[in-house]
């Protein structure tokens, strides 16, 4: 091994290349992956000291600052208490909690505390094959950390969808603590209202998990999860809502009920399974936030457009896009059958070597062993989108991934006109290109 400074100097060069490499040189097309606008980076910017501080301690019922056990807090409970109702005002909620640090770690305290609250371990879920995230399973985080015990919710392949009818037989046979919905592999609206009875009749709380689609959400479009009949949303920050990298809890505590699981997932969040918070996310965070009230309506709307067009488009061209019957997706991502080109694995490290950067994808009938070669393909939309690209520049794009999906082109002849394609989006839409910017913004009113 190289000595500690030579080290050091590879990974300040490493982290050069990258930021070349990833924003400046590729499409980016993951599904999970957000992207940040000039002014939240400049925020995290002038956030440093903040980036060096803890705030353990307890909330009140509202999500704000109740109790901090060290000193010098006064900007801190300030900041944090604004973040909260920052993101109460944007979804419109009662409560929210932002001092989670990730997606994950929002599933572990709302999981945690919903268990608490019901007295209950069972949660029914989406099958993590039909897409919902590792954190939601028996493998992962529910099962093998919190010891929940999963039930599955019965999906309909051709629906692309939970079937409610037969999960409400599911959840009136399990009678769970937790019923969850959203998921990772997510193209279209969960059926929230169908099930909200059987959920109330058993006496489950409902978990939504957006981390997927809170930008849409934001934006209006998708579903509104907590209208629809969720207690709960949890999040990352940083999918389609772009963000800095975090996590969230939002819901509308109304009745002993909801108090007693906001109580329990407070105490799952501290002391339970944090101590630093990561507070220097949270200026940049409502700095997203203002992003998404003034700009997130118009975005959402070209992100499904997008998606939705690079869907019909592909199918056209001999693609096997899934859930044609349905329009594709409502959401910002798409999932293609790309098998008869030579499956997942062929395909998505063709593509990297065309600079096109996005997700090989086990798809619901696949044999869930096939994780190293499924047969599909995850495709995003939210970072194009954001860069300005509208339905003409996302046909040229796609023309360029079939070159590399059929063979027609080497991947390093394709890699050429991805450079020249990106070079054309410099700029990021929708967001502001400075803090200055969004103040000027707030001033006019
Ligand atoms: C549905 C869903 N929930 C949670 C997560 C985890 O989020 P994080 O990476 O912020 O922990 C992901 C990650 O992609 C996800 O897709």
């Amino acid at each position: 091994m190289k000595d500690l400074p030579e080290l050091v100097q590879d990974i300040v060069e490493a982290t050069k290349k990258h930021e070349q490499y990833r924003d400046k040189e590729c499409i980016n097309m993951i599904a999970s992956e957000g992207l940040k606008s000039p002014a939240v980076n400049q925020m995290l910017d002038l956030s440093h000291d903040l980036d060096c501080r803890y705030a353990e301690g307890e909330n009140d019922a509202q999500g704000h600052v109740k109790k901090r056990y060290y000193q010098g807090q006064k900007y801190m409970s300030q900041i944090e208490d604004l973040a909260t109702d920052i993101m109460k005002s944007l979804f419109n909620t009662t409560w929210a909690d932002v001092r989670l640090v990730s997606g994950t770690h929002a599933n572990l305290a709302t999981f945690k505390g919903l268990s608490l609250a019901s007295k209950n371990n069972k949660m029914v879920v989406t099958p993590l094959s039909c897409g919902a995230h590792i954190s939601h399973d028996y493998t992962g985080l529910a099962g093998n950390i919190l010891g929940l015990d999963n039930i599955n919710h019965v999906y309909n392949i051709d629906e692309f969808n939970i079937d409610a009818e037969k999960s409400a037989y599911v959840i009136r046979a399990a009678k769970p603590g937790i019923v969850t919905f959203g998921g990772s592999l997510f193209l279209f609206p969960h059926p929230i209202k169908e099930l909200r009875a059987v959920c109330e009749e058993v006496g489950a709380y409902i978990a939504y998990d957006a981390s997927h689609v809170l930008g849409l959400i934001a934006g209006g479009q998708f579903q509104d999860p907590l209208r629809e009949g969720a207690d709960f949303i949890t999040s990352s920050t940083h999918k389609t809502f772009p963000g800095p990298q975090g996590g969230v809890i939002m819901g509308n505590p109304n009745s002993p009920v909801m108090e007693k699981a906001v109580k329990k997932i407070q105490f799952a969040i501290f002391p339970l399974s944090a101590s630093s918070t990561h507070l220097g996310r949270l200026p940049a965070l409502s700095i997203a936030a203002l992003e998404m009230k003034v700009f997130g309506g118009e975005l959402a709307i070209q992100i499904v457009k997008n998606a939705q067009t690079a869907g019909q488009y592909l199918c056209e061209n001999g693609v096997k896009v899934l859930a044609e019957n349905k329009g594709f997706t409502k959401s910002h991502q798409i999932a293609v059958d790309i098998r008869s080109f030579g499956g997942g694995n062929k395909i998505a490290q063709d593509l990297e070597d065309a600079n096109i950067i996005l997700n090989k994808n086990l798809l619901p009938y696949d044999d869930q062993s096939s994780k190293g070669d499924p047969s599909g393909l995850r495709i995003g939309f939210q970072d194009v989108t954001r860069r300005g690209f509208g339905e003409g520049d996302i046909k040229h794009l796609c023309d360029l991934m079939l070159d590399v999906i059929k063979s027609k082109r080497k991947p390093a002849e394709v890699k050429e006109d991805v450079l020249a394609l990106r070079k054309e989006f410099g700029k990021i839409k929708y967001g502001f290109q400075n803090v200055e910017e969004a103040l000027n913004y707030i001033k006019k009113g």
